[in-house]
């Protein structure tokens, strides 16, 4: 059988290219993604939203393209609001219309504004008449429009990537917008372009607490350099920050050292959350922009992270995110004990492990991935992992290791789901995810476990 490195539980097209999850929205007991979509080819072009449903966040059902490129440009990331009052006029209030955000980027020019598109059966879009519907004098990347509800000033706000900043708009009806604040990215944490912001309120220990979630293409002269904790060498990254929501404008007013990583892997970007939803559930796309164009498979290319739960939580370091994978309950209930040497039957798992160790992936190649959980910090080797021809950046050194410290000393819970060609890595609790894609030659046959280390083993289908 070839290996095309088709994951199984992580959503990839049927067909060729896709990047960033867009219009992410939970109606009537199904999840919805939107994704950025090149269907006539396996590698990014003029952007579509592609469009597929699930039950559990794990098995994916494909639809038709919901958007397709007009003359106002491409289609580019953006999110979906469910209108249950009809503010907007596009639906009743029996059939209440999903109100879709994107971004018109002109191929030609690279301008881009914000457009609005509608339906009322989940599935065909109409796009608005009077499009764009938010437009900028001066700013080139001007994009990524994420609209929630604003309970302050009971309206919806749409955070919007505007070069450095994150603009916010307000508006009523979801159609006219005016400018009510911005955010300036990297006076704390990183500076750079940013790219798919999203605001999520959370009821922490310490009352409400607002979380501005975003995507960074980072300066050049950033880049391969050891730049928060534990690291991080890569262009693009994701970040965030903690602070306050007055109804117009966002503060980080709950400051950090360092930037703030929400997950310390390469393979993580462009992560937004879920609307029309109480649980924060954040999906991100699973590969980096420095190699997703070469990656080994052909049929398809690209693929999203698997869904995950947030939580705002106070450590002895002060807030985190934590980030616990979604759907997998009814897997773990039959897990297993296993010990150094168990042989794989299946390309798609879960591990739990507890204490200080070595876990390895590993196949009769030489071929290894590796996790290794220490004193201070957790890790995660791929650097012999499987392929590295296809891609320099990918084949570099700083692409090869990833690691994040420990919050708490005593001993770490860890779990690590592997699907086919991707490892998610969950500790203490989700205070640390870590995602990276690796492209073994022939399936991993076997689990090690180095160390004084204990692991239960589950199958996932
Ligand atoms: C992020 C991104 C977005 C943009 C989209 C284009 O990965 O660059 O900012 O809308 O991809 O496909």
């Amino acid at each position: 059988m070839k290996n095309d490195y088709r994951p199984v539980i992580h959503f990839t097209a049927e067909k060729n290219w896709i990047n960033d999850p867009n219009g992410t929205v939970y109606i009537n007991g199904e999840y919805h993604l939107f994704f950025q979509h090149y269907p006539h080819g396996n590698e990014w072009g003029p952007m579509y939203w592609g469009h597929a449903v699930s039950a559990d966040l794990l098995h994916w059902e494909h639809k038709p393209i919901a958007l397709s490129p007009d003359s106002l440009g491409y289609i580019f990331s953006g999110s979906a609001v469910l209108d249950k009052e009809n503010v907007s006029g596009f639906g009743t209030a029996e059939k209440p219309p999903l109100v879709v955000f994107y971004t018109n980027h002109d191929g030609d020019t690279a301008k881009e504004v914000q457009s609005i598109a509608y339906s009322t059966d989940y599935e065909n879009f109409k796009k608005y008449e009077k499009n764009p519907v938010v437009v900028s004098e001066s700013k080139k990347d001007f994009r990524d429009p994420k609209v929630f509800y604003n309970p302050v000033r009971n309206g919806y706000s749409m955070a919007l990537a505007a070069g450095n900043e994150i603009e916010f708009y307000f508006s009523a009806n979801l159609k006219d917008w005016e400018k009510t604040g911005t955010f300036e990215a990297g006076i704390h944490g990183f500076g750079g372009t940013c790219e798919c912001p999203d605001l999520l309120c959370f009821d922490s220990e310490e009352g409400q607490k607002w979380v501005l979630l975003m995507s960074m293409l980072l300066p050049e002269d950033k880049v391969g350099k050891p730049l928060c904790e534990g690291g991080y060498f890569m262009r693009h990254v994701m970040q965030y920050y903690i602070g306050e929501f007055d109804g117009d404008t966002f503060r980080d007013t709950v400051r950090n050292e360092v930037p703030l990583l929400p997950d310390f892997g390469p393979d993580n970007y462009a992560a937004v959350s879920f609307s029309n939803l109480e649980e924060k559930i954040i999906i991100g796309w699973g590969e980096n922009w420095a190699y997703a164009g070469d990656t080994p498979s052909t049929a398809f290319r690209g693929k999203m992270t698997l869904a995950r739960s947030l939580d705002l939580i106070k450590t002895e370091q002060g807030f985190r995110l934590s980030a616990k994978p979604c759907g997998l309950e009814r897997y773990r209930v039959c897990g297993e004990e296993i010990k150094d040497g168990y042989e794989l039957e299946t390309s798609v798992f879960g591990i739990r492990a507890e204490g200080k160790g070595k876990i390895r992936l590993y196949n009769e190649n030489g071929e290894e991935l590796s996790v290794e959980i220490g004193n201070e910090s957790i890790s995660l080797d791929r650097s012999r992992a499987g392929r590295k021809d296809f891609n320099e950046k990918f084949a570099k050194e700083e692409c090869e290791k990833f690691t994040a410290p420990l919050f708490t000393k005593e001993g770490c819970k860890a779990e690590i789901i592997f699907d086919t060609a991707f490892i998610e890595v969950f500790a203490e609790d989700g205070l640390i995810a870590m995602s990276a894609s690796v492209y073994p030659e022939k399936p991993y046959s076997r689990i090690g476990a180095d160390g004084d280390i204990r692991l239960r083993f589950y199958r996932i289908e």
